[in-house]
């Protein structure tokens, strides 16, 4: 598989916080690459970095062996790269549809297929917000805005799509349509970053996961390997001598595949409504 987007030792410092300190990373075309660690180890950052809409403090990231950091947003999304939003960013006073249609213009240029709103009415038929094309982003349940924040970013024809937390605080039945679509978007030829603390989610679409903890990448592998690595289980559920006294309520209550671990299933996080 040849690599399509790479990190050469991306950094980010906020002051002297290392919000993302020396990570590398490549994906590959037709890739779903899973991006998980617990808050703040620097995921979102990484993506900030790589859609270009924060510069690097070091480092750099190459679509198709060009660079996309340190570029303004528009740019790598002319490139090729695009990214949703953990907390979902739709324009309020839009409908749905001229929501996807901006993602279109502003999109990365291409032949050009039709007519725009043909092409954006395809997106939302594809996303299975079609019926909802007229309504305002405000009359769509979280599951539906998020899947327009994904609509908004397919209609710029990205050959990189970034999916910040697009399962966090879906149902389990929404969250499971919402992989199904993930995998559908990939086998329609986007290679795919996901971050997702829904570890169900994440480990079940992803051909490899790699874990932030602190800005540092701690593991990368297949989601077989990732969630039996010492490291995982560590920046998940503490170090041994972190173990809850006798007055502490547990967190969990069945050892390493318990709930809040990365292999069980259950949420690390959820976020009511992003
Ligand atoms: N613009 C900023 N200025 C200063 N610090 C920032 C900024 N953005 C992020 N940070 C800090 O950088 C670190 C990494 O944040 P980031 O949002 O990338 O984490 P995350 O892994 O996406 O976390 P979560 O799972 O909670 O979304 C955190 O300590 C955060 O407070
Ligand atoms: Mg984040």
């Amino acid at each position: 598989m040849s690599a399509l987007l790479v990190g050469e030792s991306v950094c980010k410092y906020f002051g002297g916080l290392r919000a993302v300190d020396d990570v590398s990373f490549t994906l590959g075309e037709g890739e779903i690459l899973g991006l998980i660690g617990p808050n703040g180890a620097g995921k979102t950052t990484l993506f900030s970095v790589a859609a270009g809409s924060v510069p690097a403090t070091r480092g750099r990231v190459l679509l198709d062996g060009k660079q996309v950091s340190g570029k303004s947003g528009h740019r790598s999304v002319h490139q090729g790269i695009c990214r949703t939003h953990q907390i979902v960013r739709p324009f309020a006073r839009l409908s749905v549809l001229d929501n996807v249609l901006v993602g279109h213009h502003y999109g990365r240029p291409g032949p050009g297929h039709g007519r725009p709103v043909d092409h954006a009415m395809g997106i939302l038929d594809f996303i299975g917000l079609a019926d909802r094309a007229h309504q305002l982003p405000g009359e769509l349940t979280l599951a539906g805005r998020k899947r327009l924040e994904v609509a908004r970013a397919l209609a710029t024809g990205p050959r990189v799509l970034l999916l910040d937390e697009v399962v966090a605080g879906l149902t389990p039945v929404e969250a499971q349509r919402f992989v199904e679509l993930i995998r559908q978007i990939r086998d329609r030829g986007t290679s795919i970053v996901m971050i997702e603390h829904v570890m169900h989610a994440v480990m079940g679409v992803s051909d490899r996961v790699m874990v932030l903890d602190h800005g540092r990448q701690i593991a990368e592998g297949t989601p077989e390997q990732v969630v039996k690595h010492p490291q995982v289980i560590e920046a998940y559920l503490g170090r041994d001598d972190d173990e809850p006294n006798d007055h502490d309520e547990p967190t969990h209550g069945d050892g390493p595949m318990g709930a809040g671990d990365p292999a069980s299933g259950q949420h690390a996080k959820e976020k009511p409504d992003a």
